[in-house]
């Protein structure tokens, strides 16, 4: 793959990532080398409370991001004196958890004398995609996690239009809870994919905002729906079974809905830009179902669909030090005293307003 362009190959950035259940740091170069990525899953920390508790989070960071920073410049072979700039999530994201790696991002660049960066980090999973794959500015970037639904145009490095987003629930949030509510348990989305692969989408489930002329979302009254199927199976149900099915045809009915939603926004990229690609980033993009209708979508469209990974898919430290990457070959760099923030949409336009409130993010 050729180097991106106008980034210098030999630049080094270290990245960090906090903002919600994952403490994570990286090291990336210019040339697209993952030189170290280490992710430490909070999971079990949060496991029983059935979700994320913001100050269990926080405190794990605390204790665990020292220990992730020297393993993650052990693995690369460096020392931070050979680094080009330390890059953090600075929000949008549990506001105890981004502080935690802010503050040290700016210590490390402060002792280093390196420019610091703040990252927004919905600009860090959009941007994964040029870590891993030749994509050209304008690109229609689905970004689908447990926090986060939203459909952008990413016209360049910092500039984001937003076309549609969700109205409720966030889809990786409808995963989550249609899991808990099947017994499957938490993190829901993997466990939901792992059943649905032995059941048949055979039940009925409605498709929120089908064929709606604009590009938002709604995976609430999915959610609802599988609720009362499920109440409806009768006594002693689900069954295992069951429960494959149940899953299967939510995933199909969300699969149905993202499909019909990007299409919307791939006829605007379309018509506004005469081309483009689909980039899926966010933890629900490491779902075969949604990767595999997008794909057959972007074929028809005869655009390339890319979606990182699963590893960068969901939260890690690679898509912030590529973001810092990305950001400091355009000279961007921020102030030490740069804030962490528990709300920061992409898309300036969208400011102040709420999308999701869940786990403390919104856009
Ligand atoms: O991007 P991410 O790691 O964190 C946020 O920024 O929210 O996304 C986590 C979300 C969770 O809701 C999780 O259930 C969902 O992504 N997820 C999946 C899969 N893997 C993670 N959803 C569906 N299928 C998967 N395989
Ligand atoms: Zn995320």
């Amino acid at each position: 793959m050729p180097e991106p362009r106008n980034i210098s190959p030999d630049r080094v950035v270290l990245g960090l990532e906090t903002s919600c259940d994952e403490t994570a740091a990286a090291v990336v170069t210019g040339k697209r080398e993952v030189l170290a990525n280490v992710v430490l899953s909070q999971l079990d920390d949060h496991r029983p409370y059935g979700g994320v508790v913001p100050e269990i989070a926080a405190r794990a960071h605390v204790e665990q991001l020292d220990g992730i920073i020297a393993r993650a410049m052990n693995e690369a072979g460096l020392g931070f004196a050979d680094l080009d700039a330390i890059a953090a999530t600075a929000g949008p994201g549990l506001v105890g958890g981004v502080m935690v790696g802010l503050v040290t991002a700016k210590a490390i660049a402060a002792a280093a004398r390196r420019p610091l960066i703040a990252v927004n980090h919905l600009e860090g999973h959009a941007l994964s995609a040029r870590l891993v794959a030749e994509v050209e500015f304008p690109f229609l970037c689905l970004l689908v996690s447990g926090g986060h639904c939203q459909l952008l145009v990413a016209e360049g490095v910092g500039r984001y239009r937003r076309l549609g987003s969700t109205i409720d629930d966030a889809v990786g949030e409808a995963f989550d809870k249609t899991a808990k509510l099947l017994g499957l348990g938490y993190p829901g989305g993997p466990a939901l994919e792992r059943a649905a692969a032995g059941g048949q989408a055979c039940y009925d489930l409605p498709r929120p905002m089908l064929g709606r002329e604009n590009c938002d979302f709604s995976f609430s009254g999915l959610k609802t729906a599988v609720r009362h199927l499920v109440e409806g199976l009768g006594p002693g149900a689900p069954s295992t079974r069951q429960v494959a099915d149940v899953a299967a045809s939510f995933q199909a009915a969300v699969g149905d809905v993202l499909a019909d939603r990007c299409a919307r926004a791939i006829a605007i990229l379309q018509r506004e830009h005469g081309g483009g690609s689909l980039v899926v980033a966010g933890g629900v993009a490491a779902n075969a179902t949604v990767r595999s209708r997008l794909e057959e979508l972007a074929t028809a469209h005869g655009i390339a669909m890319v979606a990182p990974p699963l590893a960068l898919c969901t939260d890690n430290g690679a898509m912030i030090a590529w973001a810092g990457v990305e950001r400091l070959a355009l000279g961007l760099s921020d102030p030490l005293d740069v804030a962490a923030r528990a709300r920061w949409p992409l898309d300036a336009a969208a400011a102040g307003r709420i999308v999701s409130p869940r786990r403390g993010r919104s856009s």
